[in-house]
């Protein structure tokens, strides 16, 4: 396992920071890329967008920032907290995590608690329990108790899981959605040759509606751009959904996601993309998704449209605290994307 590249992931996937409270992560790229970048801004949203200066034409590359999670909505008489969600979660995934809660006297620990099997009834065991009934127990005996440890509503809530090996090749935690694509956006940014002006955009609050990504087209108005992100692989026992994405195959180029509701990429990216690919033996994959989109839904649809593409690090488990990437397809989707700079230049004429 490459291990600078372990270690920024690492870095990264262990920080915290939901939708709108993307400081934490925003610090760890700023220091990264402090001194590399020939321009280095964090917009009126809270995006950062490094900047490397070539020629007029602009190539666009967007990772969301943020991770899903939650927000406290209420602190209970004897302390327990209420949440709301913060992106798309599914609830069984999210009974009795252990959480951090970030307060303004910095993050304390929580468990998201349940009744234990002994007292369950017979239909309670087979009914999933939804996020709006469970609760956060940080160890308060009070409200007054809580409100003393610093929580308060709108505290963010985060899970509690370091990022780990996992067999030779791969890793696994929480927020490899999207840090895998920062990561990978920072490694590109440091190596990449590009004769045109390389934007690197560290977008916020992708999870909630990609309004980041939208606010940041609009300023920088790219000719081309590609969203790194992590796709849904479908090489797990129990999906059934005709359709072939696997670990270590190489990355995930998007020809459509969402049925082609959220973006149908643009052919002149596909074809950079592809074409880079087969002259470089760089494994890919095609996917025509029916499930999530990325930034690149909101930035092709920025101003009179910009020309978009989507590279994607296959991941299991999406939106679980256990989410799994092979470090091949992690690298190979680096090297894919500083090639493609390398060669982007003519198929930016339309
Ligand atoms: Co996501
Ligand atoms: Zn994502």
């Amino acid at each position: 396992m490459a291990s600078n590249s372990f270690a920024l992931l690492e870095k990264l996937c262990n920080a915290h920071g939901i939708s709108g409270y993307e400081d934490e992560v925003r610090e760890l790229i700023r220091s990264e890329l402090e001194g590399v970048a020939d321009e280095l801004r964090v917009d009126r949203m809270g995006n950062l967008i490094a900047v490397r200066r070539g020629d007029e034409k602009k190539v666009m590359l967007a990772a969301h920032m943020d991770e899903i999670g939650f927000m406290v909505k209420h602190i209970e008489e004897k302390g327990f907290l209420r949440i709301t969600p913060i992106g798309g979660w599914f609830s069984q995934t999210v009974l009795n995590q252990r959480a951090f809660v970030h307060t303004k006297n910095g993050k304390i620990r929580g468990v998201f608690g349940c009744k234990p099997p002994h007292i369950m009834k017979d239909e309670e065991r087979k009914k999933v329990v939804k996020i709006e009934d469970m609760f956060i127990d940080i160890g308060a005996e009070s409200r007054e108790d809580a409100e003393n440890m610093g929580v308060e509503v709108g505290s963010p809530v985060t899970m509690d899981r370091e990022l780990s090996g996992l067999g030779e090749n791969r890793i696994t935690g929480k927020a490899i959605d999207d840090r895998a694509g920062v990561s990978a956006v920072v490694e590109v940014f440091k190596q990449a040759e590009c004769e045109a002006t390389l934007y690197a955009v560290f977008t916020v609050q992708e999870e909630v509606g990609l309004k980041g990504a939208r606010t940041s087209a609009f300023s920088i108005n790219p000719d081309l751009a590609i969203a790194v992100d992590v796709c849904v692989a479908t090489d797990f026992p129990g999906v059934n959904v005709n359709q072939e994405i696997n670990l270590g195959k190489g990355p995930a180029i998007t020809v459509a996601d969402a049925s082609g509701r959220g973006l149908i990429a643009h052919r002149n990216v596909l074809k950079l993309l592809r074409e880079t690919a087969e002259k470089n033996d760089i494994p890919y994959q095609l996917e025509v998704g029916e499930g999530g989109t990325t930034d690149a839904t909101a930035i092709h649809l920025t101003r009179e449209g910009v020309p978009s593409g989507v590279v994607s690090i296959p991941a299991r488990y999406i939106h679980t605290p256990v989410e799994v990437i092979d470090m091949r397809d992690y690298r190979n989707t680096v090297e894919l994307l500083v090639k493609s700079l390398e060669r982007c230049e003519k198929y930016m004429k339309f």
